[in-house]
């Protein structure tokens, strides 16, 4: 087997958002954001489950940058808690806030691990949304003025500003179909929320070069690859609805200065006649984009879905993972390629990338056995390899993510870290992920493997790993098994 090497200054990191690690959301001055507004409301969350507590990095960031260095990480992406910042989500300022991400920041800084600060990753300030939220066109100005309080106060140090997380996942799942915060369910509101996103975005960049940064600033999207299930010219316009709908409707206008053809069919009535003006504000031009991949959809045409009407079809080659995601790192090599083809030379980051696997809440013996990660690792690192081969300028890779933490609605209940949290003690454990991926930091490189059809694989690694596991635990894989062929 031979080893898969990364170009020289390759940027090796890990993933989290506020939110979803922090604890203590109000904390020190904070005012609530809708997600702490939305956990708290009966129903929403997976076992009632609320970030009041999640990892408490909030108090043991120190602990955690020092686990961070000891895995060799070069670069850490968190987000800001806008709400910590300003409790009101404009106006007065919370000193005690502002002063938590200072200590952050400068202990990666003493860590020599290089900050990625993602300024909106789904946690706005509930005040705001009393205002209407992303439904209100002044949603771009609040959200420049509180990001320039953070590049005052922060761009001496971090050197990648993401101005949006996923606005795909914001929109769909928080005005679309109500899954997220702040849990509308509204045709007519989506393309008002994502195209504010998008206008928030172009004036956050406007006011990081009115404010002289000296460092850059991107955009983060979930790109999931669109591939027909058929021929068929059905299947076809489907597959084209959905990545207009998913991928190409929020990287168009932020490249290209418009939406994609496709949009105003998708939408109906609802879509609305936007400014002409707004593309030249959308369209600015930024330093670096972050692609966030987790999985591809094999799409059929199916006229019952919303806006879209296409459907995933499950694929009985493949093996999913915990979220039900199919697990296939060919089409990570794709999106990277695919990228650079529609929108020329802007420098890629991988912003996120893992899996959810079953692990145990508690750690025996000091160790977290995680082999399904590991070789998701493994596959997913060879396809980004793989895309720097064929020309992409990927300059780092950062895993989803460094802690296991609240998975939004879905609570505690899924696990995406290589650094294990026991949800009782808060301890935390190294995952033999995580001592892998120190190795492929330290080196630089990855044992190449195949990135094809590879339930086997999955498979016998999930067997194995049920044989050497207390009959407890042996349960709790059997079920795991069972929900990885859930593509049959
Ligand atoms: C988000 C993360 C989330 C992850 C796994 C991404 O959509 O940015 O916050 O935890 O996927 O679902």
């Amino acid at each position: 087997m031979t080893d898969v090497r990364f170009p020289d200054g390759f940027v090796w990191g890990a993933a989290t958002a506020a939110y979803q690690i922090e604890g203590s959301p109000l904390a020190d001055g904070a005012g609530p954001s809708i997600w702490h507004r939305f956990s708290h409301t009966p129903g929403r969350m997976t076992n009632g489950d609320t970030g009041d507590v999640a990892c408490d990095h909030y108090h043991r960031y120190a602990e955690d940058v020092a686990i961070m260095r000891d895995l060799g990480l070069q670069a850490y992406r968190f987000s800001i808690s806008w709400s910590r910042i300003l409790p009101e989500g404009t106006g007065r300022v919370n000193q005690k806030g502002l002063d938590f991400y200072r200590r952050l920041v400068d202990a990666l800084r003493d860590a020599g691990i290089r900050p990625m600060a993602t300024l909106y990753h789904w946690d706005l300030p509930a005040a705001l949304d009393d205002r209407g939220g992303w439904l209100n066109r002044d949603v771009a100005d609040w959200f420049a003025d509180y990001a320039t309080i953070a590049y005052q106060t922060l761009d001496d140090t971090v050197e990648w500003w993401a101005t949006l997380n996923e606005p795909w996942v914001v929109t769909d799942g928080g005005y679309l179909h109500g899954a997220l915060a702040p849990g509308h369910r509204n045709l007519f509101e989506t393309p008002i929320a994502s195209h504010n996103l998008l206008r928030a975005h172009g004036r956050a960049v406007q006011a990081y070069r009115a404010a002289n940064g000296k460092h850059t600033i991107g955009i983060v999207v979930n790109i999931e690859p669109k591939y027909p299930h058929s021929e068929s010219e059905e299947d076809l316009a489907a597959t084209r609805r959905a990545d207009a709908y998913m991928n190409r409707q929020y990287l168009d206008p932020v490249f290209r200065g418009a939406y994609p053809a496709e949009m105003p069919d998708l939408f109906g009535e609802a879509w609305p006649d936007f400014p002409a003006a707004d593309f030249d504000l959308i369209k600015q031009p930024i330093d670096f984009v972050g692609i966030n991949y987790y999985l591809r959809a094999v799409t059929k045409n199916d006229p019952a879905q919303v806006i879209e009407r296409a459907a995933r079809v499950r694929q009985p080659q493949s093996i999913y993972t915990e979220t039900g995601w199919e697990v296939h790192a060919p089409a990570l090599t794709d999106v990277l390629l695919w990228f650079r083809d529609r929108y020329g030379a802007t420098p890629i980051y991988v912003t996120e990338n893992g899996a959810a696997f079953y692990d145990p809440p508690t750690a025996i013996d000091d160790t977290i056995n995680d082999p399904l990660r590991v070789h998701y690792l493994r596959q997913h690192l060879s396809a980004v390899a793989k895309a720097i081969e064929q020309g992409a300028d990927v300059r780092g890779y950062f895993v989803w993510s460094l802690l296991d933490n609240l998975e939004w609605s879905l609570g505690y209940t899924k696990r995406f870290g290589i650094i294990h949290v026991d949800f009782a003690t808060l301890k935390r454990t190294l995952k033999e992920s995580a001592k892998f991926y120190r190795e492929v930091v330290r080196v630089g490189a990855v044992p190449e493997i195949s990135g094809g059809q590879n339930k086997r694989e999955f498979f016998e690694l999930a067997e194995q790993l049920a044989q050497s596991s207390s009959a407890s635990e042996q349960k709790r894989l059997k079920e795991l098994l069972a929900r990885m062929t859930f593509g049959e």
